[in-house]
């Protein structure tokens, strides 16, 4: 597995508002127990973020869920120094942002780290040009080059032909991508995105969590997505950090999430979350009972069938790539007509899936044969199969079932 970089390190991050916020924190252990509502009242102060630690890894898409008021928004704006954190630092490629000055904090806001809000406070009168080249001019940008990433980026979110459109002529969903491609113009390294989708209806909604999908694994941005729906947060997500009255509940890939929720407040959002949209092929994948080289002699193989009570092999060559299945019963046809090799018989024609398919995907495949799913990597390798049974198993339980896969 490759090491992964840490693009972006919050460490023990508060935030207290209020008009004496570092004294209230140097006495937090008397609070203890206490309601947000009491604290305010006894205080005259909110704890908007508490005590929270975690990475972001480069090139993930890192997403913050939680109820509104849970802190997200004030935790995304430490991070690119909107707020000052009352105690705890963040961390940019190992650099203290706090130990920035006005000229680096500057050069940060414009070159490596980009915001995307939910309103992204787009000039309505301009083109779309005009809007999505916004930060390149800033930047003092101009000519060939500016125009060529302006289009780039247009390109990237499909708005195509609808440069010298204005902005007040545009839908919600359409203005949601001329703000898109106004942080990709600009080439930053991360993206700070708090609820970017939120005000958009669900239709448009669905088709920008896929578009955004397909644009962050082309271009390759480390992402701090914020939400407050948890069916966006595993859409979107590479792991998942929710968040409670300021802290950090858990943290977890998004079927780790689904399939053990730290605690009530986490199993809440979980329930209702199809599980088959969750749970990947690689999560309740297992080892199939029999793997033979296609070179074997077919009588042998039978055997060895009989012996073990298969009733279907995985056939590959020397290099582990799947070339076929094959059934007893087709072996046993096959030897009755002569052929004597197993690479004779296989059947090239089963259904399919890589390590990262959903099990939905998997139920779906055209298998009327009921013929176990076969889980490939690169080149066709055999990496496991899942059988129909366990998919089912998996998509009620919502928990891996398949025990023997814990490991893997
Ligand atoms: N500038 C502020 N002054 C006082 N309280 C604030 C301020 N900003 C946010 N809060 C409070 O901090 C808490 C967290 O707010 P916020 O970060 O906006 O949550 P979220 O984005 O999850 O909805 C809320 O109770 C909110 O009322
Ligand atoms: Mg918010």
């Amino acid at each position: 597995m490759l090491e992964k970089n840490i693009k972006i390190s919050c460490q023990n991050i508060w935030k207290i508002f209020g008009p004496t916020p570092e004294s209230i924190l140097d006495n937090i252990q008397d609070y203890e127990g206490a309601t947000k509502q009491d604290f305010l009242e006894q205080t005259g102060h909110v704890i908007a973020v508490k005590n929270v630690s975690f990475d972001v890894y480069e090139n993930e898409i890192f997403v913050v869920m939680g109820l509104s008021g849970s802190g997200k928004s004030t935790l995304v704006r430490c991070i690119n120094r909107l707020i000052e954190p009352t105690r705890g630092s963040v961390l940019i490629d190992n650099d203290d942002i706090a130990q920035m000055d006005k000229d680096a904090l500057r050069e940060l806001r414009r070159h490596k780290l980009s915001v995307v809000f939910q309103y992204f406070g787009l000039l309505p009168h301009r083109s779309v040009k005009d809007n999505v080249g916004f930060g390149l001019e800033i930047r003092g940008e101009k000519g060939r080059e500016k125009d060529e990433k302006i289009n780039a980026a247009i390109e990237q979110v499909g708005l195509k032909g609808w440069e010298k459109n204005q902005i007040d002529e545009l839908s919600g969903g359409m203005q949601q991508r001329v703000g898109l491609a106004r942080a990709l113009a600009i080439g930053s390294e991360i993206l700070l995105m708090d609820e970017p989708f939120s005000a958009l209806d669900p239709l448009i909604r669905r088709q920008m969590q896929d578009e955004f999908v397909n644009i962050s694994s082309e271009v390759k941005k480390t992402v701090v997505f914020i939400t407050h729906d948890l069916l966006e947060a595993i859409t979107l997500g590479d792991r998942i950090a929710i968040m409670r009255d300021g802290e950090i509940v858990q943290i977890g890939t998004p079927q780790e999430i689904v399939s053990y929720p730290a605690d009530e407040y986490v199993s809440d959002f979980v329930k209702d979350v199809p599980k088959g949209r969750v749970i990947l092929a690689k999560h309740i994948m297992s080892q199939p009972d029999l793997i033979i080289n296609r070179e074997k002699n077919l009588n042998e193989t039978i055997e060895e069938m009989k012996a073990n009570e298969n009733k279907i092999t995985f056939v590959v060559d020397d290099r582990q790539r799947m070339m076929g299945l094959m059934t007893i019963e087709q072996a046993e046809e096959s030897l009755a007509e002569g052929k004597t090799k197993v690479h004779e018989v296989i059947n090239e024609e089963y259904p399919s899936a890589s390590r990262n398919d959903t099990i939905e995907d998997c139920l779906y495949l055209d298998n009327t044969e009921n013929l176990p799913v076969v889980v490939l990597g690169r080149n066709k390798r055999l990496l496991g199969m899942i059988t129909r049974q366990t998919i089912i198993n998996s998509m009620q339980s919502g928990n891996i079932t398949n025990e023997d896969n814990t490991e893997q």
